[in-house]
């Protein structure tokens, strides 16, 4: 399969953008700047960006953009909108650099530099984190850089795609050992959102669970992490019965894989449990869905790709935590041998589940995923998955839904979401609302009913959570845009895949934090 995105050099330097090799330039502008003012701006452009100013064609709001010549040595100047001054955060910067390099890629130049972001830096606010402006928007710019360089259309065979960035040059910048730190960061966690939707991007036929787990193999190995892919076998052994279930309506055999980073300065007595959802295609097994949007299935395991990467970068960036990640892979399809409705599914810890709708087989999977993390010693839960139509009704497609307890717990995740420009909102999981799961036959039912669907699905992950501290993130409408914006292509996103590398970043500031609240 061809290559569907590139990490670009980025370099940090002294130098005035116009003293680099690069092609195009590419600067920020506040509504609240006056472009006469800008000195050098406004003398190599010739005045050009005053006279746009005056005619209303640009002025510098968020996201606009404009294209100017400067000097006479054929380089040209692209210029973002930044919005407000006050209104400036990461996420913004993160946004700017995307639009930027887009703009770039558009024009069909793959040598640019930014320009002018020593002025962005001293409009950002302080960090929390202690981290100075020019780290946090250096960053921020690197993850961007690379997240614009990805390409959704894969698989064309004419050359209508726009050429990837080559290289970049960050100017004029402080090049100190921390901006070039904070560069390197953002240009990992850029990288693994790009493989994460990358996998999500790819079809049902092409990236069968065998295929998802090989492929989850090459990248953990990559990262120094270590790897252990089960098969049906081994899964069978562990009597996964919820995970079973749901493979047993496929040819194709499921996997279970599960990644290691135990660096030798962890955290004593904490274990981060990633989990997440690696449907490969999801058909709704019998409980068929209707045909309309099918094909938007192949992304049901995202969050499986959102472990991955982030566990990837989580190796990479040296997180001071032990972390395990476990993905269960599996097709849901309506085979001679599938699940059906009434059926009883034993899950491994013992519990068992009378099968009301096929269709809701993320939360068995998931369940069986959730058990397995705890034998192997998590302390502390978090499971991503698209899990429900309902938490898009809820939240919609910009948001992700966050279930757990204890609150602390929750809102460790929620914060970690916003450093990563990750949306994510917590929503409630009494236990009032269990009595929707209740079965005359087993333990539980599989759903809930319409009322509060993302809810009831996320008490029955909790089933299986054992007390412990758990965060479930419904990332269904989330992992795939399907309107571009300026700043997000139509397409996989990416989501989770840096929230969780922060939330493992930060272990410190939540190894303290227990079931009790
Ligand atoms: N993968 C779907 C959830 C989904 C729906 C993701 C729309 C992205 C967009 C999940 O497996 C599913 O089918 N859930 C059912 C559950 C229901 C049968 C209780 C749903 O949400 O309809
Ligand atoms: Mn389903
Ligand atoms: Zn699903």
């Amino acid at each position: 399969m061809p290559t569907a995105h590139r990490t670009p050099t980025i370099g940090v330097t002294r130098r005035m953008p116009f003293e680099t090799d690069a092609d195009l330039v590419i600067g920020a502008i506040f509504e609240d700047d006056r472009p006469a003012e800008l000195r050098v701006l406004h003398e190599v452009t010739g005045g050009e960006v005053e006279r746009a100013w005056q005619r209303g064609e640009f002025k510098g709001k968020l996201f606009d953009v404009l294209v100017t010549p400067v000097g006479t040595g054929g380089q040209r100047a692209v210029l973002i909108g930044a919005g407000l001054r006050k209104d400036l955060t990461a996420d913004r910067i993160r946004r700017i650099a995307i639009v930027g390099s887009l703009a770039a890629r558009t024009r069909r130049v793959t040598r640019i530099a930014f320009g002018g972001w020593d002025r962005v830096a001293a409009a950002m606010p302080p960090d929390q984190i202690g981290r100075s402006a020019d780290e946090t928007v250096a960053q921020a710019c690197a993850e961007g850089i690379v997240l614009a360089n990805f390409e959704g259309g894969s698989y064309k065979t004419d050359d209508s795609l726009r050429p990837m960035l080559d290289s970049v040059e960050l100017c004029p910048f402080d090049d100190g050992a921390g901006v070039r730190d904070a560069v390197a960061r953002g240009l990992v966690l850029g990288e693994v959102s790009n493989i994460a939707r990358e996998l999500a991007n790819e079809p049902g036929n092409s990236l069968i669970p065998r295929v998802f787990a090989d492929r989850a193999r090459a990248v953990a190995e990559n990262a120094g992490l270590g790897v252990e892919v089960l098969d049906e076998a081994a899964i069978g052994g562990l009597k996964m019965g919820m995970l079973l279930g749901v493979a047993r309506g496929s040819h194709e055999p499921p996997r279970l894989v599960v990644l290691r980073h135990e660096p030798s300065n962890a955290i004593k007595g904490v274990t981060l449990g990633l989990i997440g959802k690696g449907i490969t295609f999801d058909t709704g097994g019998i409980s068929i869905k209707p045909a309309e949007n099918m094909d938007k299935m192949k992304d049901d395991m995202s969050g499986g790709a959102a472990v991955i990467g982030a566990m990837a970068a989580i190796a990479r960036l040296k997180a001071p935590v032990r972390c395990i990640g476990i993905i269960p892979m599996t097709e849901n399809m309506p085979g001679g041998q599938a699940m059906k409705p009434g059926d009883i599914l034993t899950s491994a810890e013992g519990k068992t589940v009378e099968i009301l709708n096929t269709d809701a087989e993320g939360r068995l999977i998931l369940g069986d995923a959730l058990w397995y993390a705890r034998q192997l010693g998590a302390t502390h839960l978090v499971n991503v998955a698209t899990l429900t139509g309902a938490c898009v009704v809820a939240l919609g497609k910009t948001t992700s839904g966050l279930f757990g307890t204890p609150d602390r717990w929750v809102e460790e995740v929620r914060q970690a979401s916003e450093r990563a420009g990750d949306r994510s909102w917590p929503m409630p999981v009494h236990d009032d609302y269990k009595e929707q799961l209740r079965s005359e036959i087993a333990d539980f039912t599989n759903t809930g009913g319409r009322a509060g669907g993302a809810i009831t699905a996320a008490l029955f992950l909790k089933e299986f959570t054992g007390g412990l501290p758990w965060v479930h993130i419904d990332i269904a409408g989330t992992a795939w845009a399907e309107e571009t914006k300026p700043y997000q292509p139509k397409g996989p996103t990416g989501v989770a895949v840096r929230t969780l590398a922060q939330l493992a970043l930060a272990a410190e500031s939540w190894a303290n934090v227990t079931s009790e609240r």
